[in-house]
């Protein structure tokens, strides 16, 4: 029988980050840490940005204004290949690598709103290409990242991919007509989060607590409250239950929230979030 062996995982096909900004570095971290890609090629545009590179075992960071070819020849070199430039580069980026592509090469984007099909109208057949959309904790190896696989990326191809996504966190297959409204919940979401921390530190303030008193207060519940629901695997619900004691204080503080419609404004929120990413879509 074909075992897994979970300690020492085969490593990981010879990738390439053309473009490891934010998005592409925090990938690059995951990947290092995770000691399962032998072999990575990064390259950026400057050499300033090359240089801030987080190196590892393994890591090459090419700077295109020392090297000309340095995206066409870290692309001709790997298995799977990440698009990490900003959206509106993207189609250059990918006429310039399509030629040098072997079949069967993985190109996977980390593009914001741009399409499957543009990838393969450009990369042509017998490159499978898959989209992805992570999400900003990626940094911290905390990401959830969503994945559509194009018609030609085979359940190989996609395996491979997300076990690449896994090492910045936790990984959801769908379909890409799904995408944007997973970018509504996951993607955008660090921001809810953070402007909640905001309120909350806001409403330490009001009640006299120094500012540093204030964020101590509110950002270290929310770090603690998160790291609770990791540690115990409990419903949210549940944990909130616990600290909900009937005729309690939070109890009266729950209501107010509950009064407010927050489940509406956040059904709402995003609401506006995937109106506006088909907006996009729609070049507006
Ligand atoms: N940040 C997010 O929260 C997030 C979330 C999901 C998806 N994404 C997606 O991730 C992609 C990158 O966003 P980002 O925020 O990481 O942008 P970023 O920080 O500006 O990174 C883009 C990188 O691409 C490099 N670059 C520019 N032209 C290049 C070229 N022709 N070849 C190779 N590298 C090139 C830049 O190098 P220089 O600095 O030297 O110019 C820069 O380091 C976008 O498509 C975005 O939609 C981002």
């Amino acid at each position: 029988m074909h075992s897994v062996d979970v300690a020492h995982p085969a490593p990981l096909p010879r990738i390439a980050i053309l473009g490891a900004g934010s998005m592409g570095g925090a990938i690059l971290q995951g990947l290092v840490r995770s000691g399962q890609a032998p072999q990575i090629r990064v390259t950026n545009r400057t050499a300033r940005s090359a240089a801030a590179v987080d190196g590892g075992a393994g890591v090459t960071s090419i700077a295109l204004e020392d090297e000309h070819d340095g995206n066409v020849r870290a692309a001709a070199d790997a298995d799977i290949v990440l698009i990490g430039v900003k959206p509106v580069m993207v189609v250059d980026l990918l006429r310039e690598i399509a030629p040098a592509l072997r079949p069967g090469t993985i190109v996977v984007s980390l593009a914001a709103g741009v399409t499957i099909a543009t990838f393969e109208s450009i990369v042509g057949d017998g490159i499978p290409v898959i989209r992805s959309m992570p999400n900003t904790p990626a940094v911290v190896g905390k990401a959830v990242t969503g994945l559509a696989a194009g018609a030609s990326a085979s359940p190989d191809d996609v395996a491979v991919v997300r076990r690449l996504f896994e090492t910045c966190g936790a990984v959801i297959e769908l379909d890409e007509d799904r995408i944007d409204a997973l970018s509504t919940i996951s993607g955008s979401g660090p921001a809810y989060v953070f402007l909640l921390i905001e309120e909350l530190t806001e409403a330490a303030r009001g009640k006299g607590f120094s500012e540093a008193d204030a964020r101590l207060m509110a950002e270290q519940t929310f770090i603690g409250a998160a790291a609770l629901l990791d540690a115990t695997g409990e419903d949210p619900a549940e944990l909130r239950r616990r600290v909900t004691s009937p005729k309690g204080t939070t109890e009266r503080a729950i209501a107010v929230l509950q009064g407010a419609n927050l489940s509406g404004i956040f059904a709402e929120a995003t609401d506006a979030a995937l109106a506006r990413a088909r907006e996009l879509a729609a070049g507006s």
